[in-house]
């Protein structure tokens, strides 16, 4: 909800109240950002300037305690007496970067304002309410436009800037946040989600001091390395209790975010487009708008900021017709065949996937062109006619007669040296004239700023999809960019920005008319997990690296921001391909589960118990879909390192993981939460059946045989391919109220001996739990 009551904006969430206010000069005073209020007179939170701060600089002599720098700003302008970091920084009509921008008016309409080019939330009229107020410069006809969406539901606000040039200059843009605040400092830390490939989006922790905090990205892409969501809680906050603000942004490209604390110990934070080799050209009556920006507020920790961002995902962001659609247990052939394979060696594979309860059947790279490893071929999209004799149509219709779907893998922002489509077009790849270009994974970018390149992506992908049948894409992108240059811009600067938005253009040409296709997009795994792309493909192949202990901490990170629905998670080999970690098979299931659940290896090489073990896994993960999709996540505090406590809870279900990255000799007592369920509702709380693999036990297995066996030998080898142990049943009876202050597990293993109530976890154990009311029959 939004009202204005004598120049001051109350907007209001279900949870939340965000506050700014018109000051006597102009500026847009920040006043408040906390848990709800009802409208009132603001003064009691409202910053003080009684006194004149000394070494500052008075924005009217009139008042000389009114100065700009310790004024918390909605969006300060540049020069004018305020010296933090200004959110704006424009070659202004009469050549300087001087801008000050008042108060003009405002209006509020029902719903959200869509933005031609760039991804922004979604909402009908009455599920949210826009607050559009306008700013003019003082003394040039130049606008800026300030937007609130309030989502009241889900408890999040997003704001975006759109500058107007009305004057007959070209105006040049260096730096245009898409959203700043100002705020008191309470002892605040920041969260970030960082990392590199294969070990994206871990949870980073810094204390706010003097200075700037910088977020960014400048690859291109959203990145790997720094994910353009945070946090900012006070240091005292955990997972359930204290303030938390989550800020973050819809967009793809080059990012940037800053915390910065003033003399004053107020918090400036601003989030938007980097500005590093960023500049643009605003001509004369034209706007630049910036992509949307995300806040949202919460006093109950950090699982709370993260539940209505889940909420706002599952509802304003992933495209309509998939908000709450259950997502298929996906096979794809890359680990198992990597190039190497063709139509009969992958239909074996089909078969097996479809006996092992797979629903959705993925071509991975590999099928057209001349694509026969990762030198050459991109670029060319005519199926391979030796790997596919009979067409990808045909063997689209063998597939879907076993009963499973068929998807295809597809990296069209890139080229080849070595294809046609280079041979043709060796301007269209994206280079500076007169430098050699720098190759990454050996491939060009492709000029997505041109129209006539976005125009070859979008009939060739459109046209296989709709040739071939096929019902889901994985949309992958494998390099950075670099040697930044179009022939198609004057302004070498817009390289970046302009790429994002002719990446959005193509999407939307290709994905919007074919809304039955489930689009997953990867970037060599999270390089580009962001909620531009989620407008787009309502999950993301979260990581290349598979490997389920890496991923406790990829996925944890991850779920500050984005809900599992989100989050594509495979199983794949042990030893893992890129850790040689050795895992259960059960904790690779187990955590891929707290996602969107697929398999990623040689099926031809699975033995006939892990067989068994993979099919009750999909049986398991397939009755209990929605609630692991779509449930409510929480994370819990671990009380040893490496120690993930997970849980999702939908209604009167929940399903609680305990994982341990490593086991310490002679463990002490685990301890397993469950919240958000009806406090006097008993409940039964089971741990899931899983086999414990023989052969991991070696010698030890003469505990619990009463025959010696050589664990090297013959009757060992051929008895692990067909035998396994079940592991602790586990059996709890509570309301709601107790399982939430911390079920105490039975004992894990320690070396004194082994029976039906110890818990075999080892290094990478882990043991998921149903939850449901007392009354319902349990058979998991
Ligand atoms: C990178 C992706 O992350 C992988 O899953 C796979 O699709 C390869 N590209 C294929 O080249």
């Amino acid at each position: 909800m939004i009202e204005e009551k004598q120049h001051v904006f109350y907007l209001t969430t279900v949870h939340t109240s965000y506050w700014f206010r018109v000051t006597a000069h102009g500026q847009l005073e920040h006043l408040y950002f906390g848990p709800r209020q009802i409208p009132q007179d603001p003064a009691a939170v409202a910053f003080k300037h009684t006194a004149q701060l000394g070494s500052t600089v008075a924005y009217d002599e009139s008042d000389v305690s009114y100065s700009l720098d310790t004024l918390p700003q909605e969006y300060a302008g540049f020069g004018r007496g305020d010296f933090r970091d200004s959110p704006l920084i424009v070659k202004m009509a009469d050549g300087t970067y001087v801008s000050d921008f008042v108060y003009e008016k405002y209006r509020i309409v029902a719903g959200v304002v869509p933005s031609p080019t760039l991804p922004y939330g979604k909402a009908s009229a009455s599920e949210a309410d826009t607050l559009i107020v306008t700013l003019k410069d003082q003394v040039q006809d130049i606008t800026l436009t300030l937007e609130y969406t309030v989502f009241p539901a889900t408890d999040v606000i997003s704001r975006r800037a759109t500058l107007h040039n009305h004057t007959e200059q070209t105006l040049v843009i260096d730096k245009i946040m898409s959203a700043q605040w100002d705020m008191p400092n309470l002892d605040y830390q920041v969260h970030s989600f960082s990392g590199g490939w294969a070990s994206e989006a871990h949870h980073h922790v810094q204390p706010v001091e003097d200075g700037t905090i910088v977020l960014n990205s400048l690859t291109g892409a959203s990145s790997n390395r720094q994910n353009p969501g945070f946090l900012v809680g006070e240091k005292a906050a955990t997972e359930d209790t204290g303030w938390a603000y989550g800020v973050n942004l819809f967009y793809s490209g080059n990012h940037e975010s800053r915390i910065q604390r003033n003399n004053q110990d107020f918090l400036r934070i601003m989030t938007g487009i980097n500005s590093q080799g960023f500049h643009w050209q605003l001509a004369p009556n034209s706007d630049f708008e910036t992509p949307s920006a995300v806040l949202t507020f919460s006093d109950a920790g950090f699982n709370g900021v993260s539940h209505h961002f889940h909420q706002f995902v599952n509802n304003h962001v992933v495209p309509a017709h998939f908000q709450q659609r259950e997502r298929p247990v996906v096979y794809n052939n890359w680990e198992a065949t990597f190039f190497n394979f063709n139509d009969k060696k992958l239909f074996e594979l089909a078969k097996q996937a479809k006996d092992l309860g797979v629903e959705l059947f993925v071509i991975d790279d590999g099928w057209f062109g001349t694509r026969n490893d990762d030198t050459q071929g991109l670029g060319d999209y005519d199926v391979n006619p030796k790997k596919f004799r009979h067409g990808l149509r045909d063997f689209v219709t063998q597939v879907n007669a076993l009963g499973l779907q068929v998807g295809l893998w597809f990296e069209p922002e890139m080229v080849n040296e070595k294809s046609r489509l280079y041979a043709d077009h060796p301007d269209w790849a994206v280079r500076v004239p007169g430098r050699q270009p720098v190759l990454g994974r050996h491939q060009l970018v492709l000029d997505l700023t041109r129209p006539e390149v976005r125009d070859y992506i979008v009939d060739n992908v459109s046209r296989t999809i709709d040739e071939t049948g096929i019902s889901y894409v994985k949309w992958d992108m494998n390099r950075h960019l670099t040697d930044m240059y179009s022939a198609a811009l004057t302004e070498q600067a817009e390289f970046n920005h302009r790429y994002i938005l002719g990446l959005y253009d193509v999407l939307r040409r290709i994905f919007n008319p074919r809304p039955n296709i489930l689009l997953e997009t990867c970037s060599s795994g999270g390089n580009r997990f962001d909620l531009g792309m989620m407008t787009f493909g309502p999950q993301i192949w979260t990581s290349d690296d598979t490997d389920p202990i890496e991923r406790l901490d990829i996925q944890q990170g991850l779920s500050y921001l984005y809900p599992l629905s989100t989050i594509s998670a495979h199983v794949s080999s042990a030893p893992h391909q890129q850790t040689l970690r050795d895992t259960p098979l059960s904790t690779r299931g187990n955590v891929a589960s707290f996602g969107v659940l697929g398999y990623e290896m040689d099926l031809n090489l699975l033995t006939p118990i892990e067989r068994a073990e993979i099919r009750d896994q999909t049986e398991f993960y397939k009755k209990h879909r929605a609630l692991l999709q779509f449930g409510q996540f929480s994370r819990h505090f671990g009380r040893r390192p490496g120690q993930f406590l997970w849980q999702v809870q939908r209604g009167d279900q929940a399903i609680a993981g305990f994982f341990q990255q490593h086991v310490p000799a002679s463990p002490t007592y685990d301890r397993l939460p469950v919240t958000g369920l009806v406090a006097n509702t008993l409940y039964t709380m089971d741990s899931k059946p899983q086999r414990l693999m023989i052969d991991r036990f070696g010698e030890l297995l003469k505990h619990v045989t009463p025959v010696k066996l050589d664990p090297h030998g013959r009757i060992m080898t051929t008895a692990s391919r067909h035998l396994s142990l079940p592991d602790a049943q586990e059996h709890y009876v509570g309301t709601g109220a107790l399982l939430a202050t911390g079920v105490l597990l039975v004992n894990q293993f320690m070396g004194s001996g082994y029976n039906k109530q110890v818990r075999m976890l080892g290094d990478y154990g882990s043991t998921l739990y149903c939850i449901q009311p007392a009354a319902e029959a349990h058979d998991d």
